[in-house]
């Protein structure tokens, strides 16, 4: 075993109290997510609008509380228009961004009564600022949100839909410091398009949330430049800047793999700092927050030496199956997230079903979940109300890419309601389970509620059509609070995701 890792809990010392958005995806129209995925007319499990209900079932389940739309890559050549009105009417379009037709079956209005169905969820709705512009962003405004008596609010009730559909969270483009995005532009020009758009759609509804996009990754050469001119541009009139990022095992290097989150940490640290820069030099006391609204674990050096694509309906795309190391990883992420929720206060899991998905399914067959839904679900049912500050004291390991990291990886959050206490921590040794500590100090806690764990003999192992069940998460025996509660004590597998729950 390794040497022990140690936390400190204590109810006066917090970081911030989560926004449930925190749990939020993505629905892209890219291969399989949309068709096939969450809509098949004429599969056994659809319902009478084509919607599938396994698939409803599981995104409950999942706990997802916002959903990203229509794009990703594709919003940068997307007409609303072509997506709204009698489906047999619309037309087949190509799509660029994936190479692939778009039939436009499934729109706007399927995707707002997709979300009621889901219950619990609120849109996020991207404008298309590659081939289009201000105007086009108005018009799809007032489509969506104004409830009647001019042109295109009378034009959604005649499709059917009455009520508005009430988007408050708009994205304003996607990575339009991407080359490959069309329509992709430099930090002068998008900041002003960005800054003339949110201004004018603030004209009809001036309390809508804004998100400015930030760079696609930590990696690309504008990065940190880029968000600070495009803050100049928009500081007083957008809400949050956007964020991006996926990890991958590269080379067989699984140490460092498994340090992720490191990135993940300091990227959102150089982003809240570069925020707080342009804030100090306008001297606004206003705080632009961070919207992560594209991150996963997501192999794409495999996706990028894939066959070129031509022009097929839904192909199979981004299906990458998860292994437990990956959920492992995932779990990791998603305490960062957790552990910087005063300013992270939306993110999205991207994507929802089949692309990079916790969600598979098959045309015509089941639907599973992959190893990452449990940390996502957990993390989205427990990981509600004050985050706990967690400053970890832990062994480390060597990494070739980011040193010495920690082998601990936690947070914490506490209902004030119930003064029930989660713990998330994440075991990055592949070899050595960690025994770990929590003090908890000014807690009145009783009991273990229970500590579940995700784990495997197999760091590969994965969920499969074929084996939908052969990973799940288990239960750990053993795991001890003190008899005046003011310690808890369990053992962390080796290569874990651990979610301890204290009642
Ligand atoms: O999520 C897949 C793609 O990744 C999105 O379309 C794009 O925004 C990002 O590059």
């Amino acid at each position: 075993m390794s040497d022990k890792a140690r936390i400190v809990l204590d109810p006066a010392f917090s970081v911030g109290t989560v926004d449930p958005r925190l749990f939020g995806s993505f629905v892209e129209h890219l291969g399989r997510c949309v068709y096939t995925g969450i809509y098949e007319p004429g599969h056994p499990a659809a319902d009478a609008e084509g919607l599938r209900t396994d698939v409803l079932d599981l995104v409950r389940e999942l706990g997802v509380t916002a959903i990203r739309y229509p794009g990703g890559n594709f919003v940068s050549g997307f007409k609303w228009e072509d997506s709204v009105g009698p489906a047999e009417e619309r037309p087949r379009r190509l799509d660029l961004a994936w190479r692939s037709t778009e039939t436009n079956r499934f729109g706007l209005s399927e995707f707002m009564s997709f979300l009621r169905k889901v219950e619990g969820t609120s849109p996020m709705i991207a404008v298309n600022l590659g081939t289009r512009g201000v105007q086009e962003a108005l018009e799809l405004q007032e489509y969506t949100n104004h409830p009647s008596g001019t042109d295109l609010a009378d034009r959604r009730i005649g499709h059917g839909d009455k009520d508005p559909f009430g988007v408050r969270l708009w994205c304003l483009g996607n990575e339009m410091d991407g080359p490959w995005q069309i329509g992709a532009k430099d930090a002068d020009e998008y900041g002003r398009l960005a800054a003339q758009t949110a201004r004018a759609m603030r004209m009809i509804e001036p309390d809508l949330e804004l998100v400015a996009c930030g760079s696609s990754s930590q990696s690309m050469p504008t990065f940190a430049a880029w968000e600070a001119t495009v803050l100049e541009h928009t500081y007083d009139v957008v809400d949050y800047i956007s964020m991006h990022a996926y990890y991958e095992e590269l080379g067989g290097d699984r140490d460092s793999f498994l340090a992720s989150a490191v990135d993940m940490e300091s990227f959102i640290e150089n982003v809240v700092a570069t925020c707080d820069h342009v804030g100090a030099r306008l001297k606004s006391s206003k705080k632009i927050n961070i919207s992560f609204d594209e991150w996963n674990v997501w192999y794409l050096t495999k996706t990028q030496a894939a066959e070129p694509l031509n022009w097929e309906e839904a192909p199979r795309l981004l299906e990458d199956v998860y292994s437990v190391t990956d959920a492992v990883v995932f779990g990791s992420l998603l305490i960062a997230l957790l552990r910087h929720a005063d300013r992270v206060t939306v993110a999205c899991l991207a994507q929802l079903v089949n692309v990079i998905a916790p969600i598979m399914t098959e045309p015509g067959g089941p639907a599973w979940r992959q190893t990452t839904f449990y940390p996502f679900a957990q993390a989205s049912a427990y990981g509600r109300g004050r985050v706990l500050t967690v400053n970890v004291d832990s062994p480390t390991y060597s990494t070739a890419k980011f040193g010495e990291v920690p082998l601990l990886h936690a947070t914490a959050t506490i209902d004030d309601e119930t003064g029930a206490v989660t713990v998330f921590a994440v075991n990055r040794s592949q070899t050595e389970a960690l025994p770990l500590t929590v003090d908890l100090r000014g807690l009145e806690l009783t009991r273990v509620v229970e500590h579940s764990v995700l784990t495997d003999a197999d760091p590969d192992a994965r969920n499969t059509l074929d084996a939908p069940d052969r990973v799940a998460p288990g239960v750990v025996e053993g795991t001890s609070l003190s008899a005046d509660g003011s310690a808890l004590s369990a053992v962390l597998p080796p290569l874990s995701w651990n979610v301890i729950r204290l009642g």
